[in-house]
């Protein structure tokens, strides 16, 4: 059976490949500390030797609308186009060609069907920022096979956060099962509290250090419970107006299954708090 050797919760800056590979005389001062966490963080996938990774992302309305909107979807293709023209002309990422793994994404999607989750798919996924800025930060040589899964945590009606858990727990399960000697790695991403175009955006830190708090506590000691007496889909309006991104953070919670993270870090960065969190559900190698 397959092994998961690591599983990431982190958010994604689409700033970051910008602030990181522009020369130092040009670079913002906040540049040099948010590298080494990147990097550190980096080093915790890196010893888990991953041979495939699933990928837990959102679609920012790049390929997928109101006209068709699934709440989970799986990627199953064998390459994925990945970011669009707006992130190339907004943030300065790169166009990327990434690596599926058909076999893995077929068995996860029969396997989900099976267990109650009837997910969407799509043979031609072109992914966005929400897959590419985690392997820019986790995995830069990008050269592992990916399963793009996506969520929806931007267009209501959205599922309940108890379902988003739920989904998690399952594909830990599932994920187990799959027969396979692979090395698994699942990497989700999600926000924190986070407001986009609206009056909070771009302020000194992100606009409710207090939901901030209690998530990232949430998080690191895996308390599902916790998370799910206080976050609802409407309460996560308060924090900010793209705070919903914290339901994939409760996905991750569920495929850790309530286990405290075995790595968490965090960097207050204007406007948003960055956070990096890992567990190695059948340990790691020093
Ligand atoms: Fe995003």
């Amino acid at each position: 059976m397959a092994t998961i050797t690591a599983i990431l919760a982190t958010t994604h800056h689409p700033f970051f490949y910008r602030a990181s590979t522009s020369p130092p005389e040009s670079r913002p001062d906040f540049t040099d500390e948010w590298v080494r966490k990147v990097e550190a963080y980096r080093e915790t996938l890196t010893k888990a030797k991953p041979d495939v990774l699933v990928m837990v992302g959102s679609d920012h309305f790049h390929q997928l609308f109101y006209d068709n909107m699934p709440q989970f979807l799986i990627g199953k293709a064998p390459f994925y186009n990945a970011n669009y023209y707006n992130e190339e002309r907004e943030f300065g990422l790169p166009r990327m060609l990434l690596k599926g793994h058909e076999a893995f994404s077929a068995y996860l999607l029969r396997a989900g069907l099976d267990a109650g989750f009837d997910f969407a798919f799509s043979n031609e996924l072109h992914v966005d920022h929400s897959i590419t800025c985690p392997i820019i930060t986790t995995r830069p040589q990008a050269d592992l096979p990916i399963v793009p899964i996506y969520t929806n945590i931007f267009a209501p009606p959205m599922p309940q956060p108890q379902r988003f858990v739920q989904l998690g727990r399952t594909l830990r399960r599932l994920i187990e099962a799959w027969p396979s000697e692979e090395r698994v790695a699942i990497i989700g991403t999600g926000h924190l509290s986070l407001e986009l175009g609206g009056p909070r955006q771009f302020g000194p830190h992100g606009p409710d250090p207090e939901f901030d708090r209690k998530a990232v506590a949430w998080i690191a000691n895996g308390d599902i419970e916790g998370a799910l007496r206080e976050v609802t889909l409407d309460s996560l309006w308060e924090p900010g107006n793209a705070t919903h991104g914290f339901l994939d953070f409760m996905l991750m919670m569920g495929v850790a299954e309530g286990a405290k993270a075995d790595y968490a870090d965090t960097l207050d960065l204007f406007h948003t708090m960055e956070a990096y969190f890992t567990w190695y559900p059948n340990g790691v190698d020093a």
